[in-house]
C-alpha cells in the first residue's frame, strides 16, 4: 500500500499536443538496447578489457551493468556512452551477495538466467511489478534440461531462484515461442557447457546475440535446415577475447520520430545512425508499404551491424494488414504501429500478435484502451487489434493515458498527441527512462513536445 500510494504522486504526468509546424531537424536516439545488454554481457566473460562506445545508458541496460558487477565483473563509464569492462573469464562470474534487481527489464533477466545457468552460484532475480508480471517458464524449462534448478513464485514468474551447474549439460532445443530471449539464454548458457548446444528457431528472430559472439571469438555457426529453420551451434567451454564495440542507434527507439514525422503534417526529419540489421527493420517496410516517404541514406556497417541514417517526410498513410511472419523482425514497434494506422486512410488489420500480451504490459489490451480514450475506432483480437483510422485527420485525443510501467506505451501515446485536437495526457512518463533517456528533450528539438 505504501509503495502505491508513493508510487503515485511520484509519477509525472504530461501532455502532448500537437505543434504549430511541422518536426523538423536531424536527430540520434540512444544505443541499441539488446545490443547494450549484450555488450556488457559478453564484455564481462572475455579475459581482458572491452571497450564499449555508444552504450545505452537507460534504466534496464544498468540492471545488466549492475548485476555483473555484484558478481565480479568490473565496469566503470569514461565518458558520457563510453564504457569499459574488465571480463572475468568464461564460468568466473561469483557469487553474488545480495538479490539481483533487474527493475523492468525481461532482456536483462532471462539472458542473464541463462548466462548463470552454467556457473557454479546461486542467484535470485527480482523485479518491478511489470516484470514480476512475466512469464519466464520459457527460459526456467530449456535452462532445467541443462541441469539448472529453479524456485520461482507462481506461473513461473519472479521472484525466483535459480541455482546454476558445473558442468551444465549441453542440448538441443526447438524455440517453442520466436524469442531471442530464450534463444540467447539457451545460446549464453552453452559458453560454459561442455560440447555443443544447438538451439533451432523455426521463425528468425534478432540474431545479435550469434553476431556479436562471433565477434568476441566464440566457436558459433548458423546453418538453416530444409524446413527454413535456423539452427544455432556454440562449441562450450568458449575462450572469449575482449573487443571493441560500437553501438548503432537504437532502431526500436527511432521508430517514435519516424512515426510522428510522418503524422504531423509539414515534417521533414532525419535520424541518424540507425541499426540496420533485418531482423529489426520490419516497422520501417510496413511503414512504406502504408505509403510512408522513408529513405535509408548513406548504408555502412559498424562493429558487425548494418547502419544508416533514416530521412522521413510527413506522409499520407494507407491502411494495412501485416504479415505474421515479420512479427519478431518488429515485436517492439506494434504499439507505435498501431498510432500509425490509427491516423492512416482505411482498415489495419494486425495478427499473430499474441507475444505482445506478455511484454512490459499487456500491449494489446492497453493499446486498445488508450485508443479508445483518444477517439480511434479499435477492435480487439486476441491475437491483435484491427483498427479503422482517420484518414490524416487528427484525433480527438484526451486521456489519462494508462502506461502500466511500459515504455513503449507512454512514448505511442506521447507522438499520438502531436497528431491530436485536444492533446494526450500521459500518466507517468518515467518508464520512458528504462529505453530512451532524452525522448522528451529529442521531442522539443524537432519541435514537437509541450
Ligand atoms: C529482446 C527480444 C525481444 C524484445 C525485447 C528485447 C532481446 O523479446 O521484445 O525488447 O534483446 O533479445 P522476446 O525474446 O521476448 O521476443
Amino acid at each position: 500500500l505504501m509503495s502505491s500510494s508513493s508510487d503515485h504522486s511520484l509519477a509525472q504526468p504530461a501532455t502532448f499536443t500537437a505543434p504549430a509546424s511541422g518536426l523538423r531537424g536531424t536527430v540520434s536516439v540512444p544505443g541499441d538496447k539488446s545490443i547494450s545488454h549484450r555488450a556488457l554481457m559478453f564484455s564481462a566473460l572475455a579475459v581482458g578489457r572491452s571497450r564499449v562506445e555508444g552504450l545505452l545508458e537507460g534504466e534496464d541496460v544498468l540492471a545488466t551493468a549492475a548485476a555483473l558487477r555484484a558478481m565480479g565483473a568490473r565496469i566503470e563509464r569514461d565518458a558520457e556512452g563510453v564504457w569499459h569492462i574488465d571480463g572475468v573469464g568464461v564460468g568466473g562470474l561469483l557469487q553474488p551477495e545480495t538479490a539481483l534487481d533487474m527493475g523492468n527489464s525481461g532482456t536483462s533477466t532471462r539472458l542473464l538466467m541463462g548466462l548463470l545457468a552454467s556457473h557454479d552460484l546461486t542467484a535470485t532475480f527480482v523485479g518491478d511489478a511489470s516484470l514480476s508480471k512475466r512469464p519466464m517458464g520459457r527460459v526456467i524449462d530449456p535452462l532445467s534440461l541443462m541441469g539448472a534448478e529453479f524456485t520461482s513464485s507462481p506461473g513461473g514468474r519472479l521472484p525466483l531462484t535459480m541455482r546454476g551447474i558445473v558442468p551444465a549439460v549441453p542440448i538441443e532445443y526447438r524455440l517453442p515461442v520466436a524469442s531471442a530471449q530464450v534463444k540467447s539464454a539457451v545460446l549464453l548458457a552453452g559458453l560454459n557447457t561442455p560440447g555443443i548446444t544447438r538451439v533451432i528457431e523455426p521463425e528468425a528472430t534478432r540474431d545479435h546475440s550469434e553476431r556479436m559472439l562471433k565477434g568476441f571469438g566464440a566457436d558459433i555457426s548458423v546453418e538453416i535446415d530444409a524446413d527454413g529453420a535456423r539452427i544455432i551451434s556454440i562449441r562450450g567451454e568458449a575462450e572469449l577475447k575482449p573487443q571493441h564495440i560500437v553501438v548503432p542507434g537504437d532502431p526500436s527507439s527511432a521508430a517514435f520520430p519516424l512515426v510522428a514525422a510522418l503524422i504531423v503534417p509539414g515534417s521533414d526529419v532525419t535520424i541518424t545512425g540507425i541499426g540496420m540489421n533485418e531482423t529489426r527493420t520490419g516497422l520501417i517496410k510496413l511503414l512504406q508499404a502504408m505509403g510512408g516517404n522513408i529513405e535509408l541514406l548513406n548504408q555502412r556497417d559498424a562493429g558487425g551491424e548494418p547502419v544508416a541514417d533514416i530521412r522521413v517526410r510527413a506522409s499520407t498513410l494507407h491502411g494495412i494488414e501485416n504479415d505474421p511472419a515479420e512479427v519478431p523482425s518488429m515485436v517492439d514497434e506494434f504499439p507505435i504501429a498501431f498510432i500509425a494506422a490509427a491516423l492512416a486512410k482505411g482498415r489495419s488489420v494486425f495478427r499473430g500478435l499474441e507475444e505482445l500480451r506478455v511484454k512490459e504490459s499487456d500491449r494489446i489490451a492497453v493499446m486498445a484502451a488508450g485508443l479508445r480514450k483518444i477517439g480511434a475506432m479499435v477492435e480487439e483480437a486476441d491475437d491483435g487489434l484491427i483498427i479503422d483510422g482517420t484518414g490524416g485527420e487528427p484525433l480527438e485525443g484526451g486521456g489519462p493515458i494508462e502506461t502500466h510501467l511500459d515504455h513503449r506505451i507512454a512514448m505511442s501515446f506521447a507522438v499520438a498527441g502531436l497528431a491530436s485536437y485536444q492533446g494526450v495526457t500521459i500518466d507517468d512518463m518515467r518508464p520512458v527512462a528504462t529505453s530512451f533517456p532524452g525522448f522528451l528533450d529529442l521531442l522539443r528539438n524537432l519541435g514537437g513536445a509541450q
